[in-house]
This record gives C-alpha cells, structure tokens and sequence, in this order.
C-alpha cells in the first residue's frame, strides 16, 4: 500500500469493502492470463436477472491492443492510463437471447459482476478503476458494436498499485480513497421514507 487509507466504516464491515479504491498510479507490468481469468471468474458468478449473465468485458493483451484502447479515453483519462497494464471494456447486452425482449437489469447485474471482479482484484493485491471519461463513439466502431444491442458502460484500468509520485501534480493532489455518506442518506425504514425522510437534494 502506497497510499495511507483513512477511511473508516460507521459499522462493523469486511474490510474488503474499504480497501477498495480507485487510484490513478499504476505500474507498467504485464499481467498474466491466469490472474486476469480469477477476475472474470469473480465476475462469472454474479446474480442476474433469469440468469442471463449480460455482461460483456473486452480487455487489452499487448502494448498495440492498448494502445488501441488508450485512443478510445477522453484525454483526462488517457495521461494516467499510459502507465496501465490492462485497459478494459465493461459492456451488457440489451436484450434477452432467449426472445430479443429487453433486458432492464442488465446495467444492474452488469454492475455486480464489475464489482465482483473489483473485489476479486483486490484479493490478488491488484487495483481497479473504472472510467466513464470515453469516447463512445470511437468504442463502438472499434469494437463495431450496435449500440441497441451493446451498451458500453465503462472503461476500466487493472494493475497493480504505483507511487502517486510518479503522477502529475493534479492527480497526486486526489491519489487517495475518498469517503462516503453516511448510510442515513440512502437507507430508510418505510415509515421513515413515507414521512418524506428521503431528500433529493442536500442529503449530506
Ligand atoms: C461508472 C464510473 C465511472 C467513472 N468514471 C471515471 C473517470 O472517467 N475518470 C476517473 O478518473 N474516475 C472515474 N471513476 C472513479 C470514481 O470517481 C470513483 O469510483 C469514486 O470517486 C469513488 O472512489 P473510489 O472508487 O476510490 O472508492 C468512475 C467510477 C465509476 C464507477
């Protein structure tokens, strides 16, 4: 661990939970296929709606994939990723294959199985980052994908953890697990969230 996690649950939680973070320093080594596969198994075995498993990961191999990768990241995104081992695609079909009908939750269990793969990550002492700052157009024609039927989520960075040093002065300044609400804001008895104890605005 590089950088000091200050981060500190109001109740008792594995710690898996908090030692994940988003940092932004990587270092530049190849990772090998058999950890990047216990990854995707994390994610295999994530819940989804009738089982349908929409999740879709397309991930870099080599200088040259990434490289092709990197080009699809808004450039806030593009400087730190030079130094990222794997760059990767998150993606859901949108629609069911037993009858082409809509699938609602894809995004949702899509969500669970990145997660799944984020917690998984850190078990092996890796890092992720998922990233939203792309260039959706450019992704689907390099991956030539039919945005009805693929939605691309999110770019997400694998490796293992850097020194912030190595980062410009900017991103050094937010190389850090950040913090949360508390759960007051997002968790509510019926009662409670009937007699309008949820807010939309000025939660914290
Ligand atoms: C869907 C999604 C999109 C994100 N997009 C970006 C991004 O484009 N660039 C970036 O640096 N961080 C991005 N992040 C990282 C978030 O800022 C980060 O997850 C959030 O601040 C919580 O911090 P933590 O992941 O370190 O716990 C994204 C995270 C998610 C889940």
């Amino acid at each position: 661990m590089n950088v000091e996690n200050t981060r500190k649950p109001d109740y008792h939680v594995d710690c898996m939970f908090i030692d994940r973070w988003s940092p932004r320093s990587f270092v530049n080594s190849q990772l090998d296929s058999e950890i990047l596969n216990s990854l995707f198994e994390a994610a295999r075995w994530a819940p989804s709606c009738y089982n349908e498993q929409p999740w879709l990961f397309v991930f870099s191999t080599n200088e040259q994939e990434k490289e092709k990768l990197l080009d699809t990241l808004l450039p806030g995104n593009r400087t730190w990723n030079k130094n990222v081992p794997v760059i990767a695609y998150i993606m859901a079909r949108k629609k069911f294959s037993k009858n082409n009908k809509s699938n609602f939750h894809a995004m949702f269990d899509t969500g669970a199985a990145w997660m799944s793969l984020a917690l998984q990550a850190r078990k092996l002492g890796l890092y992720t980052h998922a990233m939203a700052g792309f260039d959706r157009k450019k992704v689907y024609q390099l991956l030539n994908l039919e945005p009805q039927e693929i939605e691309v989520i999110a770019a997400l960075a694998i490796g293992y953890e850097d020194e912030p040093e190595k980062l410009d002065a900017k991103l050094q300044k937010m190389e850090y697990p950040n913090q949360r609400k508390s759960i007051e804001n997002f968790s509510f008895s019926l009662s409670s969230f009937q007699q309008g104890g949820f807010k939309l605005t000025g939660t914290e």
